[in-house]
């Protein structure tokens, strides 16, 4: 297994559309990473790079430390899986997966074992002679990744392999494959557009925007301390809330955060108050998760109206209004623990918890970065 180096990668299509930007990232030797981001972020274009499909038009591409720029893709020793892993429909599972290796003039022998440890590894024992038509999705898919795995790339690409499997067969094969990575300890790069995805099956996560990158960090961090507000509201579901904000001081030089007409408390660590500080009269961009807002019977809190109501049976989603925020469009989501009974326009007060406050200045970057 080896390590992966994308330096400074730009790619313009011939059309001229430019699909990567200034790209950037090592991949450790044996780390797993997800690649994350909306639909047409370049995504499957930094893979195809990677395994030669397509060529860089600046920057330089290594494997294992050495510049693949300019080699084909068979001496790349990169294994790709699509999103349609199409496996040949007149071949059996057995010969699906010795197809790879023979291409490569293995012996009988050294096929065989390749083979029947891919078997054993991906649980495909008792399939080796059906079809795959024959096969459930969920089994396809694995014999799709055990197609891959028996040539022991170096690097194991996969583009959104598991996006044509139903909800519930995701999941379980997303913890198999988890699995799978860690004990085969192969770099690995996982691109999807679903972030929980991203986040149950990368040691890091790379966020990806219009080309560009815009955090690479360990699930937990990028979670609790996005770079910008993309990120803020790209991981996590429901998002991020983001509010027009400004910071005030009380008559006690306690710090408010002023939104609308209301205020709320706003407590920070010493590391991130500086920060915060030099944004004072200025509009900032305010982010509170909606865990971290909280139903209160009192006289503090925000005042909502609520807009709308999502019962989910373990929590209860509410969208709603802040009041005296001018702009009508701007929702507020809570999520509240169990059942709650709400009605449409009734007000309530929701209590932002004052310390788990994020904040940004007008640019979209987060202000601890300064
Ligand atoms: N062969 C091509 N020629 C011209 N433009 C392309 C080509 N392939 C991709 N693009 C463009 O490059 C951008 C990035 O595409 P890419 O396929 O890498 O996105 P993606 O992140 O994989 O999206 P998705 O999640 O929808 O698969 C898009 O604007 C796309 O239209
Ligand atoms: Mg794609």
């Amino acid at each position: 297994m080896a390590s992966v180096d994308f330096e400074r990668i730009d790619k313009i299509y011939p059309g001229g559309t430019q699909a990567v930007f200034d790209f950037s990232l090592t991949i450790a030797d044996g780390e797993a990473l997800a690649l994350v981001g909306p639909s047409g972020c370049g995504k499957s274009t930094l893979l195809r790079l990677l395994a030669g499909l397509e060529t860089a038009t600046r920057g330089e591409l290594r494997i294992e430390g050495m510049v693949v720029n300019e080699l084909p893709p068979q001496q790349r020793n990169v294994a790709m899986v699509f999103q349609d892993y199409a496996l040949y429909p007149h071949l059996t599972v057995r010969r699906n997966l010795e197809f790879p290796l023979k291409m490569r003039n293995l012996t009988r022998a050294e096929i065989e074992r390749q083979v029947n440890w891919a078997v054993e590894l991906l649980s495909l024992g008792g399939l080796l002679d059906r079809l795959p038509k024959q096969l459930s999705g969920g089994q396809r898919q694995r014999v799709a990744m055990g197609r891959a795995l028996v040539r022991q790339p170096a690097v194991f690409l996969m583009d959104e392999p598991l996006s044509n499997l139903d909800a519930r067969l995701r999941v379980q094969i997303r913890a198999e494959l988890g699995e799978l990575l860690e004990r085969l300890h192969a770099t690995t790069i996982y691109v999807t557009h679903d972030q929980a995805e991203a986040m149950t099956l990368g040691n890091r996560v790379a966020v990806v925007n219009q080309g560009r990158l815009q955090q690479v960090a360990p699930p937990r961090e990028l979670y609790e301390h996005p770079a910008n507000v993309f990120v803020a509201s790209f991981i996590g579901n429901p998002p991020m809330n983001l509010l027009p904000a400004r910071l005030i001081a009380d008559n006690a030089d306690r710090l408010q955060l002023r939104l609308g007409e209301q205020h709320t408390p706003l407590l920070q660590p010493v590391a991130t108050l500086e920060a915060w500080q030099d944004q004072r009269d200025t509009l900032l961009i305010a982010g509170i998760r909606p865990e971290h807002l909280a139903l209160t019977d009192g006289e503090t809190g925000l005042q909502v109206i609520v807009r709308d109501v999502e019962y989910l049976g373990h929590e209860t989603l509410l969208h709603g209004r802040i009041a005296g925020l001018d702009s009508a469009e701007l929702l507020l989501t809570a999520r509240l623990p169990g059942l709650r009974t709400l009605h449409r326009g009734e007000m309530v007060r929701l209590k932002p918890v004052a310390t788990e406050w994020h904040g940004f200045d007008a640019s979209g970057l987060a202000l601890t970065r300064h």
